[in-house]
């Protein structure tokens, strides 16, 4: 008689076994086992996601979540990357209805008085989940050495914030225990497309209003949402 394994159990082995795998294998792995994945690409340095999901030649699909307060350069580079790869990528955008509300009500920039959280939920949280309810598991450019809030992030885990198709939705961070120095050295070695914006100064990049370009040795993460607190800066996708 076989005994059921725990679904956290199983996660927790596949964490371990994704560790002794490059990125490269553990996208491939995760591409080939769920025909219900997807890769979200923000427009920055996530872009190796895709690079390695083009290697690994399983079949992949993308989506990324257009705000409608992107950086122009990262519309231009969304568009650099469905050209280069020869790929399509789902664009998900807020519901009309509940931006036009929040829009009319506290205008274009709320923000900077009261906090991201309710502009992220709209913009980006709602349009997430509603994909991600289509999904068996997503695959992220999350790293560790991104924030303070990501020094727990496993390279596969159960995504507890969002509902998938079915009972469990699982998150791939290949990336999550790469540096920013591994990501671009792939970057620069595989001759990766990248969004010019980092060459401008910009490492984390975000919506244009809420993104700024960071000093020599500061931290990636103070050019996001700088007039908050570092642990207040995750928008929901990951929290
Ligand atoms: S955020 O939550 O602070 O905005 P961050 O910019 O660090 O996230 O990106 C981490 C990962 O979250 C990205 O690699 C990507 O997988 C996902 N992500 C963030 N923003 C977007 C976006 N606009 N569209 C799709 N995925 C995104
Ligand atoms: Fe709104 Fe800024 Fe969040 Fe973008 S990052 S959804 S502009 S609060």
């Amino acid at each position: 008689m076989s005994i059921a394994i725990p679904i956290s159990e199983h996660t927790a082995a596949q964490n371990n076994h994704h560790k002794g795998l490059t990125p490269l294998e553990r996208i491939s792995e995760a591409l080939k086992a769920h025909p219900h994945i997807a890769i979200s690409f923000s427009g920055a340095e996530d872009v190796l996601l895709i690079e390695l999901a083009v290697q690994s030649k399983v079949p992949f699909s993308v989506f990324t979540l257009d705000t409608g307060r992107l950086h122009p350069q990262t519309y231009a580079f969304i568009e650099t990357v469905r050209n280069h790869y020869h790929i399509n990528i789902k664009c998900l955008h807020p519901d009309a209805q509940a931006l036009g509300d929040f829009t009319s009500s506290k205008g274009m920039f709320s923000f900077y008085n009261d906090g991201h959280q309710q502009c992220c939920a709209i913009r980006k949280v709602a349009p997430l989940s509603q994909q991600l309810a289509g999904l068996d598991a997503w695959i992220t450019g999350q790293r560790q050495d991104q924030s303070p809030t990501r020094s727990d992030v496993h390279l596969v885990q159960l995504d507890g914030n969002f509902k998938g198709r079915g009972d469990t939705l699982l998150k791939y961070n290949p990336l999550a225990d790469l540096s920013s120095s591994d990501v671009w050295s792939y970057i620069r070695m595989l001759e990766v497309p990248f969004n010019p914006l980092h060459q401008m100064g910009f490492v984390s990049i975000g919506c244009e209003p809420c993104t700024r370009a960071v000093l020599p040795n500061q931290h990636e993460r103070e050019g996001r949402w700088w007039w908050e607190e570092a642990t207040q800066k995750e928008c929901g996708l990951h929290k």
